[in-house]
């Protein structure tokens, strides 16, 4: 789903005495958000690579949580419920084979993060406010040790306003059905852009200074190429 231009700039509005303290403690973040199917996974796993940035998925995250809840037979819609399964959760995030893998309690759901009961309940674990601020402190703390590239719906609205470099990857409808599609995964990627941007909490839109890249027709190497070319305007030293 494309966003209507009134979404656009609708993320924080930071001063900037705040976001300059904010910048200090962190290492540097490639913000890389946008809808379902956009691209977004392959581009910044290949950015990371190309820039030796650490790659985050914080969808992967979402996913795992639900896989998680799932496991337990709690339902996505009791908030409290969720909220206490989620108390002692142990979350870790590794790189292996340029791929961000998650573990849940020491579990690695890696293989069923994208099965058909993962891809329904998502969107409805990920609007309850605790699990998406269990996710966001993850992220923030991998920004005081490592240099990352983070793909996400918020990552430059609400996880890391502070950066300036903030991209939104998008694509037509018809695209991003052909992709997940040539995927093999049941998936209904409309119904989760609609979740995805009408929720209160951190809803999926444009932050006002990313730069936006329709991936339609370009390959991956085209969209990575273009996002270091921004990434050396805007100043990062590569
Ligand atoms: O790969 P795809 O773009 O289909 O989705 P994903 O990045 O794996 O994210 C799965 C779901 O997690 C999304 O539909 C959102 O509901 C949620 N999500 C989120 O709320 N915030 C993020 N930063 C990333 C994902």
């Amino acid at each position: 789903m494309r966003l209507p231009a009134c979404l656009r700039g609708l993320a924080l509005h930071l001063p900037d005495t705040l976001i300059s303290d904010m910048r200090k403690d962190l290492h540097r973040v490639v913000a890389i958000d946008g809808p379902a199917a956009s691209g977004k996974s392959s581009v910044a796993r290949e950015l990371a690579r190309r820039l030796g940035f650490a790659y985050v998925n914080s969808g992967a995250i979402y996913r795992a949580i639900t896989w998680h809840l799932l496991q337990k037979a709690i339902d996505p819609g009791d908030t409290p419920g969720v909220g206490q399964a989620l108390e002692s959760v142990k979350i870790a995030c590794r790189l292996e084979n340029d791929d961000s893998r998650i573990f849940i309690n020491d579990a690695d759901p890696t293989d069923r993060l994208h099965d058909g009961r993962v891809n329904e309940a998502v969107s409805r674990v990920s609007r309850v406010p605790s699990v998406r601020g269990i996710v966001v402190r993850k992220m923030r703390d991998y920004a005081r040790s490592y240099n990352l590239v983070v793909e996400g719906r918020d990552i430059g609205s609400v996880v890391f306003p502070a950066t300036p470099f903030k991209f939104y990857i998008d694509a037509s409808p018809d695209v991003r059905l052909q992709r997940r599609a040539a995927q093999g995964q049941r998936d209904e990627i409309a119904a989760r852009d609609l979740a995805d941007s009408s929720r209160l909490a951190s809803p999926l839109v444009i932050a006002r200074d990313a730069y936006v890249i329709d991936t339609s027709h370009l390959t991956i190497d085209q969209v990575v190429g273009e996002i270091i070319e921004q990434l050396k305007l805007k100043g990062l030293a590569l």
